[in-house]
């Protein structure tokens, strides 16, 4: 194995709609695998063509995602950062595999399911295989972990399933990933359903904090979070919308639950709600700043495409000459 660092990669769908259970479950975390690990993370442009986009929103996106990824604080220095179809090789490694993957297994694929039902028009074969374009981008980069939601855990079980039928063929081809799940992520909930995650799509917006709401926007929505009939703001079972503003609280402040408690012991749940809110929009209000600079600057961010995308294909090369060789295509 050429590797002498080991390797951490994830992929995010260009959506400039992140929510806050976004930054505090996965986006927040990625600059911390950078001490440890040589990081990837790559703006999935050709997963995000699997479902109709419109060509211009789509490149918007690319750049928005980019934007408010580095806003968040992945610093370019420290981490490769770039657009999946800048490197060829992601689709050329994704056909390879197509032919080491069985179509029993992608039928089983939980998201699958759920797209084709949602987009019963157009059940097209990218969908299909979306999962092995997924294993593609991993086994790309010969990566140790990926971080992920619960609900990519499926498909990176696939990409070692693949990867290990691959390696059965041909012996120390491709590194067994490991997924990362991030705990606090999946339990920032919908304030409106606090038994539901916060999902980016909700069609309730009240439901939803978004890293680019404003301020009175974040206030707004946390007034109107759902909670209980109790008035004391505790963490217990049945309370879930009010443990769920404690755990958005928690993140924001490191504080832990019992010191919340106590900070909020004889309040109701208006002051507790307006402090919540105020929080969350103070921690956003550095990153929306960014946000809108690096934005402002698009040739800034197309040279930082290019930089990733050249950081990136130097590992896709690597790997690329290695299983053409060992598959039997003629190297010339
Ligand atoms: N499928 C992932 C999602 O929807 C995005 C993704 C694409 C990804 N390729 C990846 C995540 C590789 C981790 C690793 O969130």
């Amino acid at each position: 194995m050429f590797k002498d660092q080991k390797i951490c990669f994830s992929g995010v769908q260009p959506s400039g709609n992140l929510t806050i259970g976004n930054y505090l479950g996965a986006i927040r975390n990625f600059s911390l695998y950078s001490e440890q690990y040589k990081t990837f993370y790559c703006v999935v442009d050709e997963h995000a063509i699997t479902v109709r986009q419109v060509p211009a929103e789509l490149r918007r996106r690319t750049y928005e995602t980019l934007a408010l990824y580095m806003a968040c604080g992945l610093d370019p220095e420290k981490n490769t950062l770039y657009v999946q179809s800048h490197v060829p090789e992601h689709a050329e490694l994704a056909w390879i595999l197509n032919c080491y993957t069985m179509y029993g297994e992608l039928s089983r694929m939980t998201q699958f399911k759920d797209k084709s039902a949602k987009h019963a028009d157009n059940i097209n074969a990218g969908l299909f295989t979306y999962p092995v374009l997924m294993a593609a981008d991993i086994l790309l980069y010969q990566t140790d972990v990926v971080p992920v939601g619960i609900d990519q855990k499926q498909h990176v079980e696939l990409a070692r399933d693949i990867a290990n039928r691959f390696n059965s063929v041909f012996p120390d081809a491709l590194t067994i990933p490991e997924p990362i799940i991030s705990k606090s992520g999946m339990k920032i909930m919908s304030l409106a359903e606090p038994t539901k995650k916060m999902s980016k799509s909700d069609e309730n917006v009240n439901a939803v904090v978004y890293i680019l709401d404003d301020k009175d926007t974040v206030i707004r929505k946390f007034r109107r979070a759902v909670t209980d009939s109790d008035t004391c703001v505790r963490f217990a079972e049945g309370k879930d919308g009010i443990n769920n503003l404690m755990t958005i609280y928690s993140c924001f402040t490191g504080k832990t639950m019992e010191e919340i408690e106590h900070e909020f012991d004889g309040k109701g749940y208006g002051d507790f709600k307006l402090a919540v809110g105020e929080v969350c929009a103070d921690a956003l209000a550095p990153v929306q700043a960014r946000y809108t600079e690096l934005l402002a600057d698009k040739a800034g961010l197309e040279a930082q495409m290019k930089r990733g995308a050249e950081e990136a294909s130097y590992y896709a090369r690597r790997t690329m000459s290695k299983i053409r060789k060992k598959i039997g295509f003629v190297s010339l």
